[in-house]
Order: C-alpha cells, then sequence, then structure tokens
C-alpha cells in the first residue's frame, strides 16, 4: 500500500524521518472519533451525489468492520501506518477493495484530525465531569458528617481563628464545582465542526455541514475553514482547565500531607492508600496525597507546552500542529487517575478532633474578644490594641488569654468587662458567625445544602 501522499515523491521516505513524521503511536487512541467522522462523510458524501448507494454501504460496513478490529484488539498496524487516519483508511481497502480510495473524496487529514480531535475532548470532559462530580460528592458527605467539629484554621499556617472540619473541608468543594463548570465550558466551546474545510480552503463538494455537525454531536459549524484547520483553542482552554483543577487538588493535597503528619495529627489516612518505606519499617507515607501535589507540575507544563507550540504559527495547517495530542492525552489521563484515588483517600480517611482540639487555645479567640470590647463600646482598633497587649502578656507569662490575672488586665489597659476574658468559649466564637459563608452550624447547614445542590445541578444548569 502506498502512503497517502505516495505519488508526488520519488524514492521511499527515510526511515527515520518517517519515525519522527509518524503519530500512529499516540493518536491511535482516535479511532472510535476516527471511525465516526468517516462513516458520517462517507453518508454527507452520498447525500452530495458523490458516492452511489452501494459504494457508501459498503465503505460504511468497512469502516464498521475496522471499528470492530480496533475493539477487540485484533487491528494489527503496519509500519506504514503514519497516523491513525492513514491507518484505518488502509485497513478499510484492504477489506472492501478500490472503492475504499472514494472515502477520502474532498476531504483533507486537516479538517479531520481537528474534528477527531474535537470529538475526543468533548467526551473527556464529560468523563472528567463526572471523576470531579464524584469526588466533591465524597468530600461534601465527609463534611456532613463532621460538619460542627471544631478545628483550628490557619492563616500563614499560623493558628488563627477557629473554624470546623466541615467548614475547612467544603472550602475545597467549592473550588472543584468551578471546576467542573469550566469543563463544560470547554466542552461547548469544543463543539464547532471543522469537517468540510478541506485542507484550508473549503471542499467542492455540496456537502451539508450542518448535518454532519448534528450527527456527530457538534453544536456549530466552523465560519473560516482557515481558521477551522489550526484552531487549537479548545485544547488550550482543555489543558487550562485541567492545570487549574490539577492546582486544587495539589492544595488539598498539601494540607493533608501536613494534617497527616505526626506534629499534626489532624487525620489518619486508611492503609489502602498509603505506602510504606522499603528501609523504614515503621514508615506510613501519603505517596497518593504527594503524588496529587506533584502532578499539578505536569498539568502546569502541558498548557505552557501546547501555547509555546502555537506561538507564531503562520495561519492554516501546519505539522506543528500534531504536537497538540500528546499534552492534551498526558493531562487527561492524569486527572482520570488522580480524581478517583483523592475520593477513596478522603472516603476512608478518619480524622482526630482531640488533635485539633489541643491548638484551639484561647489566643485563637482574641478576635472575639476584641469584637465582645466593640459591644461594650470601645471602638474596633482601641480594642484590637488591646487585646494585642493581653496576648503579648499571655505569651510572656506562658498563660492563656482567659488565664491573666486582674492585674495582667489592668497593665494592658484592658478597660472591658473582665466576665467577657473568662467566658470567651470556641463554641461561642463558632455560633456569633452566622452569617452566610459562616462557620456557626446554622451557617454551615446552608452551605451544606447549597454544595449539594451546585453538585447536582446538570450541564448547562
Ligand atoms: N497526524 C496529523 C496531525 O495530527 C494529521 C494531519 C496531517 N496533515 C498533513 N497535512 N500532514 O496533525
Amino acid at each position: 500500500m502506498p502512503k497517502l501522499w505516495g505519488g508526488r515523491m520519488k524514492g521511499k521516505a527515510d526511515q527515520a524521518m518517517f519515525a519522527l513524521n509518524a503519530s500512529y503511536a499516540f493518536d491511535c487512541r482516535l479511532y472510535s472519533q476516527d471511525i465516526r467522522g468517516s462513516i458520517a462523510w462517507t453518508q454527507a458524501l452520498h447525500q452530495a451525489g458523490v458516492l452511489s448507494e452501494g459504494e457508501s454501504s459498503t465503505i460504511t460496513d468497512g469502516l464498521a468492520q475496522v471499528l470492530e478490529e480496533f475493539q477487540t484488539g485484533t487491528f494489527i498496524p503496519v509500519s506504514e501506518d503514519e497516523d491513525i487516519h492513514t491507518a484505518v483508511e488502509r485497513r478499510l481497502t484492504e477489506l472492501v477493495g478500490a472503492v475504499g480510495g472514494k472515502l477520502h473524496t474532498g476531504r483533507s487529514r486537516n479538517d479531520q484530525v481537528a474534528t477527531d480531535f474535537r470529538i475526543w475532548v468533548m467526551e473527556t470532559c464529560d468523563g472528567l465531569c463526572r471523576q470531579i462530580t464524584n469526588l466533591a460528592g465524597v468530600m461534601v458527605d465527609h463534611a456532613a458528617g463532621n460538619l460542627s467539629v471544631p478545628m483550628p484554621g490557619y492563616t500563614h499556617l499560623q493558628p488563627a481563628q477557629p473554624v470546623t472540619w466541615g467548614a475547612w473541608l467544603l472550602a475545597f468543594v467549592w473550588p472543584l464545582c468551578r471546576d467542573r463548570k469550566r469543563f463544560e465550558q470547554v466542552r461547548a466551546s469544543t463543539a464547532v465542526l471543522p469537517l468540510g474545510s478541506g485542507a484550508l480552503a473549503g471542499t467542492t463538494y455540496p456537502i451539508n455541514r450542518t448535518w454532519l455537525a448534528e450527527t456527530l454531536g457538534f453544536k456549530h459549524i466552523s465560519q473560516s475553514s482557515l481558521d477551522a484547520v489550526s484552531d487549537r483553542d479548545f485544547a488550550l482552554e482543555f489543558l487550562f482547565a485541567s492545570a487549574t483543577l490539577g492546582i486544587h487538588l495539589s492544595k488539598l493535597a498539601e494540607s493533608l500531607i501536613l494534617f497527616n503528619t505526626r506534629e499534626f495529627g489532624f487525620i489518619t489516612l486508611d492503609d489502602a492508600f498509603s505506602t510504606g518505606s522499603s528501609l523504614m519499617p515503621q514508615k506510613k507515607n501519603p505517596d497518593p496525597l504527594e503524588l496529587a501535589r506533584g502532578k499539578s507540575g505536569r498539568l502546569i507544563g502541558n498548557l505552557t507546552s501546547l501555547l509555546v507550540t502555537l506561538k507564531g504559527l503562520p495561519s492554516t495547517y501546519d505539522k506543528d500542529l500534531q504536537e497538540d495530542k500528546e499534552p492534551v492525552f498526558d493531562s487527561a489521563d492524569t486527572l482520570l487517575a488522580l480524581l478517583p484515588v483523592l475520593a477513596g483517600l478522603i472516603h476512608t480517611m478518619k480524622i482526630n478532633p482531640e488533635a485539633m482540639g489541643r491548638i484551639l487555645q484561647s489566643e485563637l479567640l482574641a478576635t472575639d474578644l476584641a469584637d465582645d470590647l466593640v459591644e461594650e463600646g470601645i471602638p474596633f482598633r482601641e480594642a484590637h490594641a488591646v487585646v494585642g497587649r493581653l496576648a503579648a502578656a499571655a505569651e510572656q507569662k506562658e498563660k492563656t488569654l482567659s488565664t491573666l490575672s486582674e492585674t495582667d488586665l489592668e497593665a494592658a489597659g484592658y478597660r472591658g468587662n473582665p466576665a467577657a476574658l473568662r467566658s470567651l468559649t470556641v463554641e461561642k466564637s463558632l455560633a456569633r458567625r452566622s452569617n452566610i459563608g459562616g462557620v456557626s452550624s446554622s451557617a454551615l447547614s446552608i452551605q451544606l445544602e447549597a454544595a449539594r445542590a451546585a453538585l447536582s445541578t446538570q450541564r448547562g444548569g
């Protein structure tokens, strides 16, 4: 079988050049999208009067057989298969004879590959949305089961104010809701059909592109054939959504790694989601979380890689564009491997409320004390300064805010009611933050329902 472009060339292609040029090794995973696209193209050619009824059904049946060979693992690639498009057409022609050579009428691999790739990205967005929803659902359930368990909240990694485990975990659910929305939007902007653009200047046959779009699950048809064969914005958007999700997972992983240390001891990972050390028998390591953190690097790299590939390309199709697929495949594979593991890890991890309670000292109630002084009519700025002096005194005398003596209070210029100081509690601190978004149990119940509602919203909702 000669190469698709064999006629123009005199001798054989240099072997090393052929290997460099070939993409079958990675684009073979587009086989089902490629064959679906070709079956629709065959029908469009028949509608346009280019293929007879008989030719159209022979080609369609042949393509269905090629699909089956891929699905059952019996498709045997040959060394001349430059890419998936070449491989499918070569096998089709072996099966149905010379009529297979009519399939590519009016079409180019340039509009073909853009079509296949877009279908693949749309389908993968759906798969990722399902996995994101699953992980976020597991997190919402874990939060619901521990909604009001007090824990120290941190800023600058310093104990700041009391929050709850439910509030802490729900804070990681909302980024995932945004990630899911982002992938839905990527899917929507990918749904523009390039097929019918030919190599760059359109097709000479009266192909019904609107029918093709509907048949292949696209919402729109491209308006410029020159743009359509080179537009990879959808791939960039996919890679950006993937990198952003990767960053969210990395941040979650980093916090859980920290909370899983002996020093914090806030959580305990299940053995099924921990690994051992080959040398130190006592070790139980959070490898899956470290991989979640580490893999964000390649997700960011994949986005950067395609951005750089696209920068400065001259108009329409250039072979540089073949470099678009591997970063996209890699980002999708990375996330699809990661998301279910994180869901399992969070589902099985245990929290240790006593360890969290040990950090919940009265210094975390300093803001509450300042608020109490404000209630007594003292301007906030002055209240802030007084409580700051109390905190410094407590630290110096190795006491807590609530065990400072009357003399200590006087020395710091405390003019408030001493009873306010003695009656500071974590429970009161949490309860008074009852506005929407706050950490009181009533506010958290509302947030929990809002998160559940956000996750149950279907695409486009
Ligand atoms: N394997 C190619 C790619 O992924 C298909 C398009 C080839 N087109 C061409 N004019 N050589 O981009």
